[in-house]
């Protein structure tokens, strides 16, 4: 808050920038078109439910309240957004928005500007709320509708002006006559309003064909009392788009993909194929990151400058240091990696899984709630879970933390410059000291101390001519398809016979 000049008397009203903006998000709709079981406004568009993108831009704008009038599948969709600050107003019968929004309404203090966003628009951005706000707050106005033109606006409410181009009323679709019908300019269905907006939609009424309560009634009931309504029109009308159906649904996911990508290709991200690269609002990247196609990246996930993320891999709320290489169709997860680590291809890092810099894992290694000491190699088809492990440690090919004992699980503790042979299973709870080896093919369940090689397995014996005998005895089922195997036993009798 800026302070209040010197100038103004005590009972003035505060200057327009600071008075406080509060939000209804109308999402009582039923949205039949979706032909779903969850609620239209929970559809997501880029990861995010819709009206999570309405709650988004209202505080993104800076609003002080934020209520979202529910009816249809009220639960769902106040059960998706408990936690994200807004209050609910319920209006069980849609009779209209101008009765969705006294709902609303009906929850603020009546002493702050009011905008009007619908729960199923998402990509209306908030540099576009905030130029129609300082608009809006600059020139005074009382009702500010947004706009935009469409060669054929069929559906929406036009924009209805006068000889001085001023904006006189919105006509609906079903009201409007031929000649408003070829007006270009529609009515979004977002509005900013001075205080007195909950008072005047108390006196919208549904004296009309649809025998609905139209928000749209606002325009003349504010010039009855005397003020002028302006129209802030933008030229995409794209950002306005709503979703009834999956179609359209569709078509807002690839338009606010695009958005999201283009922003990261002028922050110096190269995204090799846009078009199948997902990337959800919330993931921050760095400059001098490529993304091969087929990306996906979701949730808190950050990459820093100079990765690489290989082909159909997704990542999910994991953090990435520098100069990281994800090589194709890995799935990481709730993972951290240090600077210059390399994981893939068909990796899987699960939550918890913490890789210091300069890690190697490579195909079919799954590595969960472990961490991995700097240049630590896991290379080929293991798994690591709720293990320790050093630097400089070697996981041979097939390797296993047996780490779960069927009731709980238990730690696998490995120290530093450990060799664990290939198709090791490591019973936990277990500590390997540094410098240990284990002999490939072993069955690890008691501790190895520094230094010390372990070995767990069968003794092996070689039996001499064992298989010709085993073959001899099994001619019959000898299979006709093994010429070489059966001319070699035929071989080996002769020469026995001899
Ligand atoms: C409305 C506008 C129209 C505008 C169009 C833009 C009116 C009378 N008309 O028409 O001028 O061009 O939006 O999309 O306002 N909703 C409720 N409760 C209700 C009715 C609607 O919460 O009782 C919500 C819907 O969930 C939706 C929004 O309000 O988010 C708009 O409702 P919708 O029925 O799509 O309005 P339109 O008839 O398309
Ligand atoms: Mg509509």
């Amino acid at each position: 808050m800026t302070k209040p000049s010197s100038a103004a008397s005590p009972s003035a009203p505060p200057p327009p920038s600071d008075r406080p903006l509060d939000v209804v998000v109308l999402a009582a709709g039923a949205g039949t078109r979706m032909r779903s079981a969850r609620s239209k406004m929970l559809h997501e568009v880029a990861g995010r439910p819709m009206v999570a993108w309405a709650v988004k831009a209202a505080r993104d704008v800076g609003a002080r309240e934020i209520v979202v009038v529910t009816g249809h599948g009220a639960e769902q969709v106040e059960a998706a957004l408990v936690g994200s600050g807004v209050r609910f107003a319920r209006q069980e019968q849609q009779l209209g928005t101008g009765h969705a929004f006294l709902m609303g309404a009906r929850e603020l203090r009546g002493d702050a500007d009011v905008l009007v966003l619908y729960g199923d628009s998402p990509l209306l951005s908030a540099d576009t709320l905030r130029a129609m706000l300082a608009r809006h707050r600059a020139q005074h106005q009382a009702l500010t509708v947004l706009t935009s033109d469409l060669p054929d606006a069929t559906g929406y409410g036009r924009v209805v002006r006068g000889m001085g181009g001023e904006v006189e009323r919105i006509v609906e679709q079903k009201a409007a006559t031929p000649a408003e019908l070829r007006i270009t300019e529609f009515n979004s269905g977002v509005y900013l309003m001075d205080a007195r907006a909950p008072e005047l939609a108390a006196q919208i009424s549904n004296d009309n064909a649809a025998h609905e309560y139209y928000l749209t009634d606002l325009l003349a009931l504010y010039r009855q009392a005397g003020d002028q309504v302006a129209a802030f029109r933008i030229a995409d009308p794209t950002e306005v788009m709503g979703a009834n159906d999956r179609l359209q649904l569709a078509e807002l996911g690839t338009l606010m993909r695009q958005r999201i990508n283009t922003r990261h290709m002028y922050g110096g991200v190269t995204l090799l194929d846009p078009a199948t690269t997902h990337i959800e609002d919330t993931v921050s990247i760095a400059a001098d990151v490529v993304l091969e196609p087929g990306v996906v990246l979701r949730g808190q996930t950050q990459i820093e400058a100079g990765s690489r993320i290989g082909a159909y891999s997704v990542i999910t709320d994991t953090y990435l240091e520098a100069a990281v290489s994800v090589k194709p169709h890995s799935v990481l997860e709730g993972a951290h990696v240090g600077e210059g680590s390399d994981v893939g291809p068909f990796a899987r890092l699960r939550p918890g899984a913490v890789l210091d810099a300069g890690v190697h894992v490579g195909n079919f290694v799954e590595i969960k709630n472990s961490h991995l000491g700097r240049g630590v190699k896991a290379g080929h088809l293991a798994y690591l879970g709720d293990a320790q492990i050093g630097a400089e440690s070697n996981i041979g090919a097939g390797t296993i933390t047996a780490n779960f004992d069927g009731v709980n699980k238990h730690r696998t503790q490995i120290g530093a410059g450990v060799f664990v042979g290939s198709n090791a299973t490591l019973i936990a709870p277990l500590t390997l000291g540094d410098a240990a080896f284990v002999a490939g093919g072993s069955t690890v369940s008691q501790d190895v101390p520094e230094g010390a090689m372990a070995i767990g397995r069968g003794v092996q014996r070689n039996v001499d001519g064992w298989s010709a005998r085993y073959w001899s005895k099994m001619r019959q089922k000898l299979p006709q398809k093994l010429p070489w195997l059966s001319a070699w036993l035929e071989r080996q009798e002769k020469s026995g016979e001899n």
